[in-house]
C-alpha cells in the first residue's frame, strides 16, 4: 500500500556532491537493509513483469541492476542475464559505450549467452539521463534477444531519460522531478 510505498521512499537517501561537485547521489543502501523494503521493491519488479507478457530472462546492469536483477529472476523463474562495466566478461564479448550523469563506460554481454529470440526484462536502480539503458537495450537487441521491457526502481525525471528508451516499454516504480524535490504525484 501507500505507507509500504512511503517506507521504501524514505531508505532512499539524497546525498548531495557525490561523487562530484553538482551531483546528488541516491543511495539505496538503507532500503537494501531493510527487509520489507527490499522484499516490496523486488515484489513491485514482479508486478511490472506481470504485464510485459512473456519473460525468458532478467538482465541486470552492472553493479546496482544485479542487487534487484537476480532476486527478480528467482521470484519470476527465469535466469539472469549480467551487463557486465568493460573488462569483466572473457571473450567474445559484444561492447556498448555509453556516457553516464558522471564520466562515460562500456558495458558488455557474453556473445552468445542469449537465446536467440528471448525476451528479456531489463532491470537498474535509477534511471538518469538513459544512457545506461540504452546501452545495455542495445546490447540485448546485439546478442540476439527482443527488449521486453525497462523496470527502474527510481526515475530522475528531470533528466529525460525516458527520451532515449523511446520505443521500449519503461516503468519505474518511483519518480522524482528537480533534484531533491519529490513528485507530488
Ligand atoms: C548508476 C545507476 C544506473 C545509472 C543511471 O550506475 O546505478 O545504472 O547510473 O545513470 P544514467 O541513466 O545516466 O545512465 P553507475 O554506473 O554510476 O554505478 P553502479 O556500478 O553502482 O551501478
Ligand atoms: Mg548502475
Amino acid at each position: 500500500g501507500a505507507d509500504r510505498a512511503a517506507h521504501v521512499r524514505t531508505l532512499i537517501r539524497d546525498v548531495p556532491d557525490y561523487p562530484s561537485p553538482g551531483i546528488l547521489f541516491r543511495d539505496i543502501t538503507p532500503l537494501l537493509a531493510d527487509a520489507t523494503a527490499l522484499s516490496d521493491v523486488v515484489a513491485g519488479f514482479a508486478a511490472v513483469a506481470a504485464g510485459l507478457g512473456r519473460i525468458d530472462l532478467v538482465a541486470g546492469m552492472e553493479a546496482r541492476g544485479f542487487l534487484f536483477g537476480a532476486p527478480l529472476a528467482t521470484t519470476l523463474g527465469v535466469g539472469f542475464l549480467p551487463l557486465r562495466k568493460a573488462g569483466k566478461l572473457p571473450p567474445p564479448v559484444e561492447r556498448a559505450e555509453y556516457a553516464l550523469e558522471y564520466g562515460t563506460a562500456a558495458m558488455e554481454l557474453r556473445s552468445g549467452t542469449l537465446p536467440a529470440g528471448a525476451r528479456v526484462l531489463l532491470v537498474d536502480d535509477v534511471l538518469a539521463t538513459g544512457g545506461t539503458a540504452a546501452a545495455a537495450a542495445d546490447l540485448v537487441r546485439r546478442g540476439g534477444g527482443e527488449v521486453a521491457g525497462l523496470a527502474f526502481l527510481l526515475e530522475l525525471e528531470a533528466l529525460h531519460g525516458r527520451k532515449r528508451l523511446e520505443g521500449h516499454e519503461v516503468t519505474t516504480l518511483l519518480r522524482v522531478g528537480l533534484p531533491g524535490e519529490d513528485d507530488p504525484a
